[in-house]
């Protein structure tokens, strides 16, 4: 077998941290956070004083009862409690904690006293309306205050939430309703989207026909536009009409560190969608650690995730570790290109935003426009960028580093899942880049990459990403589904590991490269080759805006790629720029990476997060049935 081929995808250069801010950074020092990071116990144990318990915990780490850990034992905490309540005693009562922007141009600002007063009249009326702690509340909500002051206010009374993404229809809100058995949804009459109002109280009226755990429908007035209150199924109320009147203070309920905090359901390799459960002390302790250092939050900053609350990155880097941290946290609702491509870095500008995280689709989207639009605006408030959800090839690193950072913001790319609810592999503000790898574990992390046999492979090949040891955020189980829980996390690889489902490799210097999940890899002629690689090699060239790739049989070689390609305009697939392209691929990753086909599309199949669903590309190929398609985005 030839030498393995990702080695020679390796970008080479490295960019060191400017400066300015190695001199402001919490941690100056990344190798000796790394040392101190590898007494796990020790570390995490340290980290959990910043926050406020009512009683201390036991023990830090529970591992008695093997995948089934425990942290912080016995120790009483409270997540809104910490998030909110603790600041209004401080400086910060009176600094925005939530600031909201729309693709119209609205704007609103809660400081934190007022997010104080708003959570517990909501808090109070979820009580009022019967929610006691335990009880599961559904959210499928825009992106906007109130969703915030539900979250906040579930966790205020110990009642888990389950936001469900608003881009999701039917289908999948009626599966994961029913599945978390909630008693509560809190839905708006609508979100806007690129110019238009998508109607969110019609499909909760479709879905809650077959919702029969549901009490009552809670319905925020958010965009104005005429609904209907109707008492077929179950009660109907408007939000504001449950808070009025209620009264602005409300105890925090003590909750326990190993209490549930909320579900968050994603995706696994079956149809059936996985109910992540995250609990509280461990998440509390890992999302305000990794907010800090990797964000390097201090008072004056403006942390912008553009995430959705529906997911993952939401949860930990939206709403959760902000408030905890203490700093201002941006919602916008809207899309990144309306009114045009520029909108968010108009609001780079006019709010003066320090810290801004995105992800890799985001960026070779608005890439496509060219520097015209990031041009146009003053972004020299910017101190650090972030990146999640998918391997960011090096062109679009670059592109963001120079035309939004300015040659002077580093780039966190942050790897990590729904399941490990905070990072886990990601540089700190001080660590050197390379860019397209996440660099190493944090602090307090460890990872391997190693075969199928639980082996650790050397430097330069691919193998599973693993995780070594217990995290504070990690998931405790599936809901109601502890067989898959075993199943589908530990017992994949042998060893007593974190099976994370994501290939990657480590190069010489120690640094990871995460080629993609194991089942988008692909076998060439014996050689494996990531997908996101092969695709990072097609965006590479000029003429290629969008690339998904996928295995196709073939008798010889066992798979070759087939390329599916949103070509930038102008461009269009001859036979002069098929030759072009082969032989650009060819040159970027070597003779291993066979094309079999190349074809030019308009659209690729996408979740509404931004991920390319190759199972869809892979499933139409061989004629085979679709399975589930409640992720993708139309
Ligand atoms: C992928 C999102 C490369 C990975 C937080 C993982 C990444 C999956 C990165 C989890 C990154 C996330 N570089 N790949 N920085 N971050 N991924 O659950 O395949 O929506 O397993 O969580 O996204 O996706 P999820």
């Amino acid at each position: 077998m030839a030498e393995d081929t990702t080695v020679l995808l390796e970008e080479k250069r490295v960019f060191k941290p400017n400066y300015k801010i190695v001199e402001e950074a919490h941690i100056k020092n990344w190798e000796a956070e790394l040392e101190k990071g590898k007494n796990i116990e020790k570390y995490w144990a340290e980290k959990a004083k910043e926050l406020e318990w009512f009683q201390k915990w036991d023990k830090v780490l529970d591992d008695s009862n093997k995948p089934f850990y425990k942290w912080f034992t016995n120790g009483k905490i409270n997540m809104t409690y910490n998030a909110v309540d603790r600041w209004i005693h401080t400086s910060k009562r009176n600094q925005v904690a939530i600031l909201y922007v729309n693709e119209r141009g609205d704007e609103e600002k809660l400081t934190y006293y007022e997010l104080y007063r708003q959570v517990n009249k909501m808090a109070n009326a979820l009580k009022s309306l019967g929610i006691k702690k335990g009880d599961v509340v559904a959210l499928y909500m825009p992106m906007c205050p109130e969703a915030i002051i539900t979250m906040l206010a579930c966790a205020k009374i110990g009642a888990p939430h389950t936001v469900i993404y608003s881009g999701l229809s039917v289908g999948a809100l009626v599966e994961r309703v029913n599945d978390a058995k909630a008693k509560i949804i809190v839905t708006a009459d609508g979100t806007y989207r690129r110019g238009k109002i998508i109607e969110l109280k019609k499909i909760v009226d479709e879905a809650i026909l077959r919702c029969p755990t549901v009490q009552t429908t809670v319905i925020l007035e958010h965009t104005g536009i005429p609904i209907e209150l109707s008492d077929i199924s179950g009660k109907e109320v408007l939000f504001d009409s449950i808070i009025e009147g209620e009264d602005d203070k409300c105890e925090p309920e003590i909750m326990d560190s190993e209490d549930p905090l909320f579900i968050l359901y994603t995706s696994g390799t079956t149809g059936k969608p996985k109910g992540v459960v995250h609990t509280t002390g461990g998440y509390m302790v890992g999302v305000s650690t990794t907010t800090k250092l990797v964000f390097d939050i201090h008072d004056d900053d403006i942390f912008w995730c553009t995430a959705d609350i529906g997911w993952i990155t939401g949860h930990s880097y939206i709403v959760y570790g902000p408030l905890l941290v203490g700093t201002t946290t941006v919602v916008y609702e809207g899309a990144p290109d309306y009114p045009d491509p520029g909108v968010w870095w108009k609001i780079i500008e006019e709010h003066g935003i320090t810290k801004f995280y995105t992800a890799p689709t985001a960026i070779r989207h608005l890439m496509r426009f060219g520097d015209k639009y990031p041009r146009l605006y003053d972004l020299s408030t910017l101190k650090i960028l972030g990146s999640v959800g998918e391997p960011i090839n090096p062109e679009a690193w670059i592109w963001y580093y120079k035309n939004i950072g300015r040659e002077k913001c580093p780039i966190m790319d942050t790897w990590w899942q729904t399941e490990t609810g905070m990072h886990l592999i990601s540089p700190l503000p001080v660590t050197p880049l390379k860019p397209g790898s996440v660099t190493k574990p944090l602090p307090g992390i460890e990872a391997e990459i190693v075969d199928k046999n639980g082996k650790p492979v050397p430097p330069g090949k691919g193998g599973h990403l693993v995780i070594k040891t217990p995290w504070p955020a990690m998931l405790r189980t599936l809901y109601k589904d502890e067989k898959r829980y075993i199943e589908t996390y530990w017992e994949n690889i042998p060893g007593g590991v974190y099976t994370t489902g994501d290939m990657a490799r480590m190069d010489e210097d120690g640094y990871i490269w995460i080629q993609g999940r194991s089942d988008d890899v692909l076998n060439i002629a014996g050689h494996r080759i990531g997908t996101a690689e092969v695709e990072s090699a097609f965006v590479s060239h000029p003429a290629v805006a969008e690339a998904a790739v996928i295995g196709k049989s073939d008798p010889v070689k066992g798979e070759v790629i087939k390329a599916f390609l949103i070509l930038k305009k102008g461009y269009s697939l001859n036979t002069a720029l098929i030759g072009d392209l082969k032989k650009h691929v060819r040159h970027e990753l070597g003779p291993v990476a066979v094309i079999g086909e190349m074809v030019q599309v308009d659209k690729l199949p996408k979740t509404r997060s931004g991920k390319i669903m190759r199972r869809i590309l892979r499933a139409k190929e061989e004629g085979l049935e679709l399975g589930d398609t409640s992720t993708l985005e139309e």
